[in-house]
């Protein structure tokens, strides 16, 4: 059964049909990726899978509940689960990283200040940017804001990650360190959707591929059967021989 399962979903901005029919199920543990050209509404999609965005028709269901029919108070119960990492990290600029880190939390669960410095010290670690746990995000590189914007997403321990172009404008260092956090995450099961225009990032960590063109989802093709098959849609699109 799907973990999460987008049904005749229909999206509009100003009689603009962006999404007309999407239909799209992503399975637990599992890292799909989403691609399309720009404007093609793949950040709309993630959106609205923690309810930022509201479709105008049809359904998003997180294990069988419809998130589109839930207030505010019970998306903050999802959002704990769905994991959203913002393309430009969006942290806090008045904060510090561990400030940034300790805030979601302190907010959200009854762990002890001693506690939240030890699960902030591993995570950092892990994603090899302990050095600025007492830095400010404007000292930081944009490669390390990316790290510690992916670092605060999964401090509350999601089910599902949603990145939202997460190696866009990232050197191959940090396009590397990205995609390594994306497939340790995957082998402890958590489930991730990776919307990208960086195919060999796509290759590297997903194992699926969703096309999304002209408001449906025009291909899914598992990732391995891609680089097989030239005909493919999501190929030629990869390949730039579509727009
Ligand atoms: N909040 C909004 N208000 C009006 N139009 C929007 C809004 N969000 C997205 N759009 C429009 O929806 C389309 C898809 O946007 P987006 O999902 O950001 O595309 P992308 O695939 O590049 O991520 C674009 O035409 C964009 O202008
Ligand atoms: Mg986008």
């Amino acid at each position: 059964m799907a973990l999460i399962e987008i049904k005749n979903f229909k999206k509009s901005f100003q009689g603009h049909d962006v999404h007309k029919d999407i239909n799209l199920s992503i399975f637990s543990g599992e890292c799909l990726g989403i691609i399309g050209g720009s404007g093609v509404g793949k950040s709309v999609l993630l959106k609205s899978l923690i309810g930022l965005i509201k479709p105008d028709d049809g359904q998003v269901l997180f294990k069988n509940q419809d998130i589109t029919k839930l207030n505010e108070d019970e998306l903050v119960e999802v959002r704990k689960k769905i994991a959203y990492v913002f393309q430009n990290g969006a942290l806090f600029d008045s904060l510090s990283v561990y400030e940034n880190l300790a805030y979601p939390l302190k907010e959200h669960t009854m762990m002890t200040e001693q506690d939240i410095y030890q699960k902030i010290y591993k995570t950092l670690d892990e994603f090899g940017v302990l050095n600025a746990i007492n830095k400010y995000p404007a000292e930081l590189s944009g490669g390390m804001q990316k790290r510690v914007g992916l670092a605060r997403s999964i401090i509350m321990d999601p089910e599902v990650i949603l990145y939202d172009e997460p190696t866009a404008g990232l050197d191959p260092y940090n396009t590397k360190i990205i995609q390594e956090t994306i497939i340790k995450l995957k082998n402890k099961n958590v489930t991730s959707i990776f919307v990208t225009h960086d195919m060999p990032s796509a290759f590297a960590v997903c194992d699926r591929i969703a096309f999304l063109n002209q408001g449906v989802v025009a291909a899914v093709s598992d990732v391995k059967e891609i680089t097989n098959n030239n005909d493919n849609e999501i190929s030629a699109f990869a390949k730039g021989l579509r727009p």
